[in-house]
């Protein structure tokens, strides 16, 4: 079964084929990031107006790059949820347009899902049910996988997401957006012991996250050191920032394994790309004796492939939309559970 999936949730306009939930056909991303660099940040309204302007052209290329038309495709689906509003709306009225026009069933896909899916791509073996630790720009969430459709959120972020905490330590370090990646990279040339950051204590909640105080911490130590007029290495602050996150994801994914007895871990989303949370969770998992599955670094961020993956296995078990589809900025994955 051929899959044609569209994502628009932020900043990237993603198309792909998939066939059975698996074999990546074509994977098409057009990256709206050098625009939205310059502000600092993703602009909804310059990305609605974006992925407008180069939907049809990532689709026909996904399609042209799969070597199919559209008489080929069996089923389309779109992410829906969540993301910016005006941003996955185009997606969205873009796959009912199509799946309406063509007659081919319509799917719905939920964007956290998809990013969950991206391991079914890189780990052919790999089914539920297995220990989830999903981190990226707007969530992070230690999700119990059930079954290909069925989710339980075990803990969440109090407040920021790893990603955005990567993204706000990495403005204060001057790099430019999104910073993760460059933290990343000046973590490779810096002491993971330079600076000590203390871990958050989140009460109630066992597997609960928190990233603020820390982001705050980071933050202070860099304007400190500016008002004193000294400077300080970005590789040491990169480096030893980098590894707190790392403790702290590993921390907590290593109790909720404990107490859930879990063998399989897998790591998704757009954060999963960092190098030094890579290396903790592949010692996370070696101490538990589980095995550990990671995303192929090409899958770590938003892409359409994934969203096809998890499209199929929601197609298997039923789920469909027409016309009404509409988009929905928050939903939580418990509440897309069959
Ligand atoms: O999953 P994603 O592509 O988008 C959302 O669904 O939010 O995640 C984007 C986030 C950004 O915050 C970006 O800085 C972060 O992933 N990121 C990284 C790395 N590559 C991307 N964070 C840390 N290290 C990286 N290598
Ligand atoms: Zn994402």
């Amino acid at each position: 079964m051929k899959i044609l999936a569209i994502e628009s949730s932020c900043d990237e306009t993603a198309a792909s084929v998939v066939e059975g939930g698996r074999k990546v056909l074509s994977d098409v991303v057009a990256s709206q990031i050098e625009e939205h660099k310059l502000y600092g940040g993703v602009v909804p309204e310059i990305a609605s107006r974006r992925h407008v302007e180069s939907i049809s052209g990532v689709v026909n290329r996904s399609l042209a790059d799969a070597g199919c038309g559209l008489k080929d495709i069996d089923a389309v689906a779109v992410t829906y949820a969540p993301g910016l509003i005006g941003a996955l709306l185009v997606g969205v009225s873009f796959a009912k347009g199509l799946a309406m026009a063509e007659d081919k069933p319509l799917i719905p896909v939920h964007h956290i899902a998809g990013h969950i899916a991206a391991n079914y791509i890189t780990h052919p073996d790999l089914e539920p049910p297995f220990l989830c630790l999903v981190i990226s720009g707007g969530h992070s969430h230690i999700v119990e996988v059930l079954s290909y459709t069925r989710y339980r959120v075990i803990g969440r972020t109090r407040d920021d997401a790893a990603g955005e905490c990567f993204d706000k330590v990495a403005r204060t370090l001057g790099f430019p957006y999104p910073g993760g990646k460059y933290i990343d990279g000046a973590a490779k040339n810096g002491s993971r012991t330079a600076f000590k950051f203390t871990h958050p204590k989140v009460s109630g909640g066992e597997y609960d996250l928190s990233f603020s105080g820390l982001k705050t911490a980071v933050i202070n130590l860099v304007h400190n050191a500016e008002q004193r007029g000294e400077s300080l290495s970005r590789e040491d602050v990169a480096a030893s920032f980098q590894k707190t996150v790392a403790d702290i994801l590993g921390e907590k994914l290593s109790a909720a394994a404990k107490d859930l007895g879990a063998k399989k871990i897998v790591v998704a989303g757009g954060v999963s790309a960092n190098s030094g949370i890579r290396a903790k969770m592949s010692a996370v998992a070696k101490a538990l004796g589980a095995e550990l599955y990671l995303p192929e670094l090409k899958y770590c961020g938003d892409n359409a492939a994934m969203i096809g993956a998890q499209a199929y296995y929601d197609f298997l078990a039923g789920r469909r939309a027409d016309e009404s589809l509409n988009a929905a900025a928050t939903l939580s994955l418990e509440d897309i559970s069959l």
